[in-house]
């Protein structure tokens, strides 16, 4: 099996407390379409521990952006959470009501949005786009204290005090982009979602933005959900790695076990397609037939691109479990349910 990544990766020691910080189980979104729905997260449980730094990673439409907009319950119609629990320190966000909600989202948990820092207001400076997010919550705050906070922010995120004045387009990509984190972490929240907060910026940028999240989570030890399509980028940041595929989770485990020998045929192809120079393999496609998310085939969410697909895949659902500590894995390859 390829070990693309897993020589960069120092054997660690799961990161993180024991603490639990969030639980989703059962977790189901589907989106009403006039030819049924479609089932964008399908039964997708996982829990996040307080200190570490999960990635969601899969394939473009797998449902990663779905499940962060779930755990904070901001699924916009057609879309609605159909099933499922998502626990914070014990209460159902799946159950709230508006109010109670907003009492979470920032505080508890906060989301830097797929594609944030085009979404900055041009037209206010960095300064007034903090401060309306601190004020927003917790109300009007004495002028010389919440200075000092955004330039706190600021320095925290890497950023120079010159920011605090600018406007967004007097930025870099990078720039905005640590300023969407100074954002989500400005109410210091305990789970911060990062949905592909470095995929529009150049490399270099987007490893100074990973140094940044790495940085804010070893310094605020907040914990993070981190959505990307950049396994090389996650294997430098990540403790652990969930894996989606058709809006299931194929695969969850730490990330140093999952490079060095990935378990789910997913998986596999998914790490099989880093291209190498060392090795300058050929490039092993993972395209294939997908099924219609509006109607999913009995069995495994993934037996029409299996290599190794047997007649009980067809029929019968493998369910994510723990077949050695650390790691889960949906297929039937590895256990007999
Ligand atoms: N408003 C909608 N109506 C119908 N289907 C939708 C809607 N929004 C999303 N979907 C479908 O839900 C599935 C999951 O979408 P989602 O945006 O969560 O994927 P993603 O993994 O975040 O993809 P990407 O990597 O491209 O950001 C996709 O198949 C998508 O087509
Ligand atoms: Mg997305």
């Amino acid at each position: 099996m390829s070990v693309n990544f897993a020589h960069e990766i120092d054997e660690r020691r799961p990161a993180g407390t024991d603490q639990v910080v969030l639980q989703v189980e059962g977790l189901k979104v589907y989106y009403a379409t006039p030819t049924g729905d479609v089932r964008a997260v399908d039964d997708v449980t996982f829990q996040i521990r307080e200190g570490e730094i999960v990635g969601l990673v899969g394939e473009s439409g797998c449902g990663k952006t779905t499940t962060a907009m779930a755990i904070l319950r901001l699924v916009q119609s057609p879309g609605r959470i159909v099933d499922g629990r998502i626990l914070v320190d014990d209460v159902d966000i799946a159950r709230l009501n508006e109010r109670e909600l907003r009492q979470i989202r920032w505080t508890k948990i906060s989301l830097i949005p797929q594609g944030a820092m085009n979404s900055l207001n041009p037209v206010m400076r960095i300064k007034d786009q903090i401060g309306d997010a601190i004020e927003t919550h917790e109300g009007r705050q004495p002028r010389q204290a919440l200075k000092e906070r955004i330039l706190s922010l600021l320095s925290t995120v890497g950023l120079p005090s010159r920011v605090y004045k600018m406007y967004p387009h007097e930025l870099s990509g990078g720039m905005k982009q640590r300023v969407c984190i100074a954002m989500a972490i400005a109410l210091n929240p305990t789970l911060v979602i990062a949905d592909e907060p470095t995929s529009a910026l150049d490399v270099v940028v987007q490893r100074v933005v990973g140094e940044t999240l790495l940085d804010v989570k070893n310094r605020l030890g907040v914990s993070m959900i981190l959505i990307g399509h950049d396994m090389g980028l996650m294997a430098q940041l990540v403790d652990r790695i969930a894996v989606m595929y058709a809006g299931h989770l194929v695969e969850l485990a730490d990330v140093y076990s999952l490079f060095r020998e990935p378990l789910h045929p997913y998986t596999q192809l998914l790490i099989d397609s880093i291209p190498s120079i060392k090795e300058r393999k050929p490039l092993k496609l993972t395209e294939g037939i997908t099924h219609d998310l509006r109607n999913p085939p009995p069995g495994c969410i993934f037996q029409l691109r299996c290599p190794h697909v047997t007649d009980k895949c067809r029929t019968v659902v493998p369910p994510l479990l723990e077949v050695a500590p650390s790691r889960e894995v949906a297929c039937h390859l590895y256990y007999d349910a």
